[in-house]
């Protein structure tokens, strides 16, 4: 954590402590603190990647619904924003014991754009775990690995997750660092227990998030550790679809592709690498105006300028700008008293200082490793 990042922790932290104490207390500033507590959060939250960036984003959704609901007096008694120390520290136990998650609640309806990637999935794995029996008699195999790859925020985590609920599959979701374990023979140990684990149920999705960290490029300097880490996991992902009354899938994400051991990427492992990119213009105006329905907008906004003042942006960023902009139109309410509507300069305001967390070096890293490797680069990266 930076120390910018640390500082706004230790300001959401101390404004959600006084939050819960003036709600204890019945008092009526209590959905005030929660905003602020949100608001820095939020600033944490941009700055942050992956998981942590996904919970904290949620954590911030949950207060600004809690302050919302505080300030129209609907919030129940016991209706508990969530903890995010204490569901971070759940997740990771969980994910020791490997619990997957029954239903993720996550459709395809709602990822914005990436109409190839979801058409590139829905052919290879939707369609074909869905109708087993029929692909089972042309001979084509359900299941089997894809490796997603993009740059940080485009949706990878999503993807995965809306795939176990089209497919309605156990969804387990575990990153390369669950796996990895200090003491020799521990990490090979989880990943047989995981890959078993999964086998024995009808219809699973395993998602292996940050995958270049446990499948990596394995060379002369590796450990022994490593090199027994990845071989077990491809001897597991080889015996992983054999079975044919099961459907398993088996889905892999990172942002460094270039750091995968090949090996990975053959047939019967990853079988596919799928690019996933940032959200083209289209996808950006879907997310905006997702995020701003049913908030009071003045006629002057303007979606189709906000569209292209948002290039560049993943959707991450996109949510992260979003939330920005509700909770300054909250704020300004509360300080004039009055809902007011949130106009184009509110965009602008929160637009001139904001920074995306996507950076030109990454992406042309990203489009080199796609052109060395017959990739075909999309028109929008
Ligand atoms: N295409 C999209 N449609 C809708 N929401 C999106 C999209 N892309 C990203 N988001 C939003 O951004 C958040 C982060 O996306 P996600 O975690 O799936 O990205 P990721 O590619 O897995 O990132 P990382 O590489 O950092 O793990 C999501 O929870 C969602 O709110
Ligand atoms: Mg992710």
């Amino acid at each position: 954590m930076s120390e910018s990042s640390r500082h706004s922790y230790q300001m959401y932290l101390s404004f959600l402590n006084q939050a819960r104490q003036h709600e204890q207390a019945g008092a009526e500033t209590a959905w005030k603190l929660y905003l602020h507590a949100a608001r820095c959060l939020l600033e944490v939250a941009s700055l942050s990647q992956g998981d942590t960036r996904d919970s904290q984003l949620n954590q911030v959704q949950d207060l600004v619904n809690k302050a919302s609901a505080l300030k129209t007096g609907t919030h129940k008694a016991g209706d508990q924003e969530k903890n995010p120390a204490s569901d971070a520290s759940a997740s990771k136990s969980d994910q020791q014991v490997f619990k997957p998650i029954k239903d993720t609640g996550v459709s395809f309806d709602d990822i914005a754009g990436l109409e190839s990637v979801k058409q590139e999935v829905f052919e290879l794995v939707i369609q074909p775990m869905r109708k087993p029996e029929l692909y089972k008699r042309y001979r084509i195999s359900a299941g089997g690995g894809i490796l997603m790859f993009g740059l940080p925020g485009t949706g990878k985590t999503m993807i995965a997750r809306a795939i176990a609920h089209e497919v309605s599959a156990s969804f387990y979701h575990v990153r390369a660092s669950d796996l990895k374990e200090k003491w020799v023979g521990s990490s090979e140990r989880n990943i047989a227990a995981l890959f078993e684990q999964v086998r024995s149920e009808k219809t699973a999705v395993l998602f292996i998030d940050e995958f270049d960290g446990i499948g990596g490029k394995v060379h002369s300097g590796s450990s022994s550790s490593e090199q027994a880490i990845s071989a077990e996991l491809k001897s597991q992902m080889d015996g992983f679809e054999k079975d044919p009354d099961r459907i398993t899938l088996l889905l892999g994400a990172t942002n460094n592709p270039w750091s995968i051991d090949t090996a990975f990427l053959r047939s019967g492992r990853f079988s596919r690498m799928i690019y996933v990119p940032l959200p083209d213009a289209p996808a950006r105006s879907f997310l905006l105006k997702a995020h701003f329905k049913g908030v009071p907008l003045s006629d002057d906004v303007d979606f189709d300028q906000l569209t292209r003042y948002t290039d560049g942006f993943s959707g991450a960023d996109l949510v992260t700008f979003c939330n920005k902009v509700k909770i300054s139109g909250a704020m300004r309410a509360d300080q004039v008293n009055r809902i007011s509507d949130i106009t184009m300069a509110d965009f602008h305001e929160v637009r001139a200082e904001f920074r995306s967390t996507v950076y030109q070096q990454d992406i042309d890293a990203m489009r080199e490793f796609m052109l060395q490797n017959s990739f075909k680069i999309p028109e929008h990266m």
